[in-house]
């Protein structure tokens, strides 16, 4: 049944409880993996009124129960090399294996909402993203948006790589940008950590190809989360497709490299921008 066609696996998802991630979890529980968040913040989702309402249950775990598969979700900083092992090995201990890791944890975010002092007379806090350009990065925000990227995403896929290996199988995707393939955006140190993410993705796949591991990329565009807002206008301006990009497309990329549908592709990046990068 196409269905159900994850039903026995695991999907770990880096940095689920909300956007983007809370998008991949879902669909892969919808396709009957069995899911495990790990997030910095489990109530990430709260920062923002986009993300607020499309939540249906308390949590993103309960939406994935919901679904009828088991869910779990640790709160851990995975910028933290030991936090990073440490909570993907109790995702092992209580889910039984790790077939597949979605890396998503990342983003320009220099100073997270509950790291802020709240605003004189605003009503929400939000997130506080980099501003930096190549020939002026701040240092905090240099060191920040490089962490929360690229070491997120190498700290997960350390500690998974031990259990897929073990299991003779593994899919692990990572996430990129369309920032990370074009050098004019001017999110620089972002662009910065996603264009290593691609690098290490196309390295990793070279070691773990033997153990019957795929490790792919996915490069997002102008995608429509909280955290970035709405950007339809931009979008309609830039993207040959006219729109921005929805959770829902990405993660059907996401099906495809977590499925046996691209058993023959690794090392590789797929770009998600309805043509935008030409
Ligand atoms: N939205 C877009 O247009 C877009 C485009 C290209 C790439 N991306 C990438 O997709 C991913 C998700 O983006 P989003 O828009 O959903 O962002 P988001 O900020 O809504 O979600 C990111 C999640 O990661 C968590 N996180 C951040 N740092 C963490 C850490 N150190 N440890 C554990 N969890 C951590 C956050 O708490 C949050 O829940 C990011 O890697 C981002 O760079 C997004």
């Amino acid at each position: 049944m196409t269905s159900q066609k994850l039903a026995g696996k695991t999907a770990l998802i880096t940095g689920g409880a909300r956007g983007l991630g809370r998008g991949y979890a879902l669909h892969l529980a919808g396709l009957g993996a069995d899911i495990a968040v790990i997030d910095r913040n489990l109530k990430a989702a709260d920062v923002y009124e986009f993300e607020r309402e499309l939540l249906t249950a308390d949590t993103v775990m309960a939406e994935c129960e919901a679904l009828g598969v088991r869910a779990m979700g640790l709160e851990a900083d995975l910028t933290d090399r030991a936090a990073a092992e440490a909570a993907v090995q109790a995702v092992a201990d209580k889910m039984g294996r790790i077939d597949i890791a979605v890396c998503n944890a990342g983003g320009g975010t220099v100073t997270f909402a509950d790291e802020r002092q709240p605003r004189e007379g605003a009503n929400e806090t939000l997130d506080e993203v980099t501003v930096g350009t190549p020939s002026d990065t701040p240092e905090h925000m240099l060191s920040r948006v490089l962490d929360i990227n690229i070491k997120t995403c190498m700290y997960t896929c350390m500690a998974v790589a031990p259990h897929m290996k073990k299991l003779g199988y593994g899919k692990i995707v990572t996430v990129s940008s369309t920032a990370g393939v074009d050098a004019k955006g001017e999110y620089h140190p972002y662009g910065l950590s996603k264009a290593a993410i691609i690098h290490y993705t196309r390295a990793l796949a070279q070691e773990l190809g033997p153990h019957n591991i795929t490790v792919n990329a996915i490069a997002p565009g102008i995608i429509r989360t909280g955290r970035l807002g709405d950007r339809a206008e931009m979008a309609k301006d830039r993207v040959p497709l006219r729109r921005e990009g929805t959770i829902e497309d990405c993660a059907k990329v996401v099906e495809f490299l977590t499925t046996d549908m691209s058993d023959y592709v690794t090392g590789r990046t797929i770009i998600i921008d309805g043509g935008m990068l030409r």
